[in-house]
């Protein structure tokens, strides 16, 4: 067998050394040009449609490190690096050292030694930066506290694929400004549509993510929902308590229970909204059973595009699919 460590090897087809600058990352949206993530989404719908018959990811492996639960992102990108070629590893922080303290710098430099991705969830964002600061091979987020890129990528794609186009839209975000809502906010900054904010007192977004969109002028924050809702194409909302969260929950039903995404709220929306939801939902809280499980909810849909957009950015990250 070849090896695959960075020493020379004659006929090795695996690259005898990397460097950190030869890596791109992808850890939060505006990492993209709009033009970059516009062929990012062309080539999701060629995956989805199964026009795309290339192995990108063939011989190559992508590590994947979860410090939190997952459904949606530990399948997607599983099954996702196998259509492409390739292989992916399950790392839970229960079963690798870097569960029990072994430093994210020398994790990230093993790693790079092995296989030619990783994909990162955990809480705190600084350490997917200092990750991705000691990686030679590109590093995705997969979540941290501060952001959910991959997830508003396939919710902007969900958008494209019902309405042709994110241009001239209007998104509604409801309740708490989390992970999803400061990706909202990066996405609305980098691709220039309309995002309105609800969140009640306590639970804004990220103030420096919002502020730095909000000199471009279309992203707003408000208290009321029914003001972000209105004429929204998008309404979009997300648990009242988030992973690592939990201990918060009675106090944030409190804090929430106007913020509720139900049948009313949605007929302020344009008569052809969707709704959208990144899951897991909790029905009778943050959203109504008769909404998530109504005719206006692409949730499923949605979900599904995690899978096409996080093959085409392993694509282009690890994969060497060009983007330009
Ligand atoms: N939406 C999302 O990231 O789902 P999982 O937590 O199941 O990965
Ligand atoms: N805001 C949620 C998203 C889950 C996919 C969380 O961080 O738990």
């Amino acid at each position: 067998m070849e090896s695959r460590f960075p020493f020379p090897v004659p006929g090795s087809q695996f690259p005898v050394a990397k460097t950190a600058a030869m890596s791109r990352h992808f850890l939060a949206i505006p990492d993209f040009s709009r033009a970059e993530l516009d062929r990012l989404f062309a080539l999701a719908e060629s995956m989805r449609s199964g026009a795309y018959g290339k192995k990108p990811l063939a011989g190559k492996s992508l590590a994947m490190i979860f410090l939190k639960s997952s459904t949606r992102t530990r399948v997607s990108f599983e099954v996702g690096a196998w259509q492409l070629g390739g292989h992916a590893l399950f790392l839970s922080s229960r079963d690798v050292q870097i569960g029990r303290g072994e430093p994210i710098p020398d994790t990230a430099r093993v790693l790079s030694r092995y296989v030619d991705g990783i994909m990162i969830r955990t809480f705190a964002h600084s350490d997917v930066e200092q990750l991705a600061q000691y990686s030679s091979v590109p590093v995705i987020n997969g979540l941290t506290d501060l952001l959910h890129p991959c997830q508003v990528l396939a919710d902007i794609l969900t958008m494209r694929q019902r309405f042709g186009s994110y241009e001239g839209k209007k998104v509604a975000w409801i309740g708490d400004g989390n992970n999803m809502a400061n990706s909202w906010i990066n996405a609305a900054y980098r691709l220039g549509f309309e995002l309105m904010l609800a969140c009640p007192e306590g639970y804004e977004p990220d103030q420096a993510i919002l502020e730095r969109a909000q000199r471009d002028g279309r992203v707003t924050l408000v208290r009321d929902p029914n003001q972000a809702a209105a004429g929204a194409h998008v309404v979009n909302t997300d648990v009242w308590a988030s992973m690592g969260q939990e201990e918060e929950q009675a106090v944030r039903e409190q804090a929430f229970a106007d913020y509720q995404v139900d049948t009313a709220l949605m007929k302020r929306a344009a008569r052809d909204a969707i709704f959208l939801h990144c899951l897991p939902a909790h029905r009778g809280e943050e959203v109504t059973a008769e909404v998530i499980d109504g005719p206006q909810s692409c949730v499923f849909e949605e979900a599904e595009n995690r899978l096409h957009i996080q093959k085409a950015i392993m694509a282009a990250l690890i994969g060497g699919e060009p983007l330009a």
